[in-house]
């Protein structure tokens, strides 16, 4: 069977998150994000310069623009429009983002914009963060300045990212006592409010605006047929990923998540509206983050938790232990289209290495280039299947702060030099094999994957 033609205008291009791309943390009146303040794994770099972005963007997107981008997903830090979260505007981090909408129309490339990526402002965190009701309002505020301020040049929005990431990492910090499990599912709860708000206002006020969440979509895998796996894997999958699309897009909470807030005596506070609210957003689309499918066994009895995450043993791993699972993108997409019924964007797709710049300036990294290559082929054959997906963002355009390992771990087209101690460098851009590789894809349009 001859594969499918991507679409004519399909959306090739890669991503980057603010707090992890552009450093300046505390530049032209920028507040201070959850990100700032937090003290960074030992041995790995902070979030103070990164790849320095806020002051190499043009060349930056100058190199977008070489490798033919069709489309850049980044995200806009809330801290440099709102320093405090909320109060008044800093028009020095409008007039920045309005450059990079400059420079991205003037290589032809499509903004596509995420407008919360990890990096609540640190003074709406130290009121409660998400867990306050006060954070959906400031949220709701910043939010409606964004879009208001860059309609209509922008048409691709996210809410949120990765929201069950965060809801994750809060549930690992309730487990060690940092917080209560009621209040990780209010904060939870809350943030659905929040986008559900947003995307409500956007269609109200920006019809031609495309708005949704991007939360990180995997299949899922019992380790074995035995029905005590299939049963841990049907509640891993029901909480940590269909939770989030079903509230998001279908307006209701799916019954074995609910179930097991119930178990755990954390079920969240619902105002009278909110369910209304969510139901009456209907995102346009669903963008979202891929990189790997999970395996689950039934957890030992006396568990905390009734699942327990594996190595799947016939998949191989990244060098940082991720499985690697093409056909699983493939098995996602199938998976989300038949559920959600919405076009879909992949909002984040790649490989993190230890990558090397060698004595003449060159970074061969045939494993990202196989890895991506594998990726693609599996997308196209789902697009082949009629599912439709509309545009495909590698994750990351450049080189950036890992959210856990710094800078040794790198999944760019473009290598930054941060020195041998990662906490300097001289920031210089080097063209990685895969920069080539990537511009020859996009330039055929992908038929060559
Ligand atoms: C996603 C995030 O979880 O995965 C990114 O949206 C992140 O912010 C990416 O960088 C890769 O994860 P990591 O931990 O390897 O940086």
């Amino acid at each position: 069977m001859a594969l499918a033609d991507f679409p004519k205008d399909f959306l090739w291009g890669a991503s980057t998150s603010a707090y992890q791309y552009e450093g300046a943390y505390n530049t032209d009146g920028k507040g201070l994000s959850v990100q700032d303040v937090a003290t960074p794994p030992a041995g790995t770099a902070d979030f103070k310069i990164t790849s320095d972005g806020y002051h190499h963007y043009p060349e930056d997107i100058s190199l977008y623009g070489e490798m033919g981008f069709k489309s850049y997903r980044f995200s806009i830090a809330w801290t440099r429009i709102y320093p405090n979260g909320a109060g008044e505007v800093n028009q020095a981090g409008l007039d920045y983002y309005q450059d990079v909408l400059d420079q991205l129309k003037a290589q032809h490339i499509e903004p596509v914009a995420t407008l919360f990526h990890f990096d609540l402002p640190a003074a709406l965190q130290k009121q409660g963060g998400w867990a306050n009701r006060a954070t959906i309002d400031a949220f709701v505020q910043y939010a409606k300045t964004v879009l208001n301020h860059f309609s209509p040049q922008i048409t691709y929005y996210q809410t949120i990212n990765e929201q069950n990431m965060l809801f994750a990492g809060m549930l690992a910090a309730a487990l060690k006592g940092k917080m209560t499990l009621q209040e990780v599912a209010q904060a939870n709860h809350n943030m659905f409010v929040a986008a559900a708000k947003v995307m409500i206002y956007a269609h109200e006020h920006h019809p031609e605006i495309k708005i949704g969440p991007a939360p990180n979509l995997v299949a899922v895998y019992p380790l074995t047929p035995r029905p005590e796996d299939a049963l841990a894997a049907n509640v891993y999958d029901s909480v940590r990923n269909l939770l989030f699309g079903d509230v998001t897009i279908l307006g209701h909470y799916n019954h074995v998540a609910w179930h097991l807030f119930e178990q755990f005596h954390a079920t969240p506070e619902i105002a009278a509206d909110d369910m209304a609210t969510i139901a009456a957003a209907h995102p346009d689309l669903l963008y979202f983050n891929y990189y790997n499918t999970e395996t689950i066994r039934a957890a030992e009895p006396g568990s905390t938790l009734p699942f327990k995450k594996v190595i799947n043993p016939f998949l191989d791993q990244t060098e940082f232990g991720w499985d690697l699972d093409p056909a699983g993108f493939r098995l996602t997409l199938r998976q989300l289209y038949d559920r959600y019924n919405l076009p879909m964007i992949i909002t984040e797709n790649g490989l993190g290495a230890h990558d090397t710049l060698t004595a003449d300036g060159k970074v061969h990294d045939p494993y990202r280039i196989k890895y991506l290559n594998d990726h693609i082929y599996q997308m196209r054959l789902a697009i082949g299947e009629g599912i439709p997906v509309i545009g495909y963002h590698v994750w990351s355009a450049i080189d950036l702060v890992s959210t856990h390992e710094g800078f040794t771990k790198r999944y760019g087209f473009i290598y930054v030099d941060r020195g041998e101690t990662n906490d300097s460098g001289t920031l210089k851009r080097y063209k990685k094999d895969s920069f080539d590789w990537y511009k020859d894809v996009i330039a055929h349009n992908g038929d060559d994957v």
